[in-house]
């Protein structure tokens, strides 16, 4: 049985009282619901607030990407170790707004996933076709692109490590982010059931386990019935993670 799993997604928003304020809530709102797992993942100058105020709660936290290095002359940049040291145990990799307006590429994410695992950091690796190529039927070739990018450089050992850390894909079609359209819960199966079938091909007891969450305009009005299709495991979400009332619900529909 896969336990579902809800992960916030705070992008660029938050500052010290704000985040008091939303973590306090979120320990309050989801100390008794402890059949779903939670994550919140902050903006890296805010990981030791939230540190300090998640540890010994059922919220787990992490960042939101992490550099491909382990140290050296990278300026802005932020390793996998720096994550570890203020207690990450999840970092978000491939995130659709990395790849559109950082340039990230298929090559970059199957480093810093690497690089992630190699840490004992589990990646969140995200997925998910554009609006474009959604209209021109392309989802599979796309999302299929994206994972073989990052599964074709993982050896058996770091495939197994990977396992070993519940490695978690994300399905973010592109054209559901931030845009309050969301994939119908029979669309975002379709996918979700793509992506464990392609899993399968390399290893058919991972794929029964490895958790593939949905990510796109998740709000509290819709989680329900998107965890509710069997290869929907849970969700990423961004605006609705920044409303403990929202975020609560949609965990609560999780648990
Ligand atoms: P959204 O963002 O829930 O605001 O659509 C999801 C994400 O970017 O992970």
């Amino acid at each position: 049985m896969r336990r579902n799993l809800v992960v916030g997604n705070w992008k660029m928003h938050g500052d010290i009282h704000s985040n008091q304020v939303l973590l306090s809530a979120l320990i309050n709102g989801l100390n008794n619901y402890q059949n779903a797992d939670y994550v919140v993942c902050v903006p890296n100058p805010y990981l030791h607030q939230t540190r300090t105020l998640l540890e010994n709660t059922n919220i787990a936290w992490g960042g939101q990407n992490v550099n491909q290095f382990e140290e050296g002359a990278f300026t802005g940049a932020v390793s996998p170790h720096m994550l570890t040291d203020l207690g990450c145990t999840f970092v978000i990799l491939g995130h659709s707004e990395r790849r559109v307006l950082f340039h990230e590429t298929n090559l970059s994410a199957a480093a810093r996933f690497d690089a992630s695992i190699k840490a004992n950091l589990t990646p969140i690796l995200c997925v998910g076709e554009t609006l474009a190529e959604h209209d021109a039927g392309l989802t599979e070739v796309i999302v299929a692109s994206q994972m073989d990018a990052v599964m074709a450089t993982l050896s058996d050992d770091d495939f197994a490590r990977a396992m070993h850390l519940n490695m978690v894909f994300a399905y973010e079609p592109v054209w559901a982010v931030g845009t309050g359209k969301t994939a119908t819960p029979e669309q975002a199966q379709e996918v979700h059931h793509f992506i464990r079938q392609r899993i399968a091909r390399r290893n058919a007891e991972a794929a029964a386990l490895v958790r593939i969450v949905y990510g796109g305009s998740v709000k509290a009005s819709n989680a329900a019935q998107l965890f509710n299709m069997p290869d929907v495991d849970g969700g990423l979400v961004g605006g609705a993670s920044l409303d403990a009332d929202e975020f609560i619900a949609i965990c609560k529909a999780a648990n």
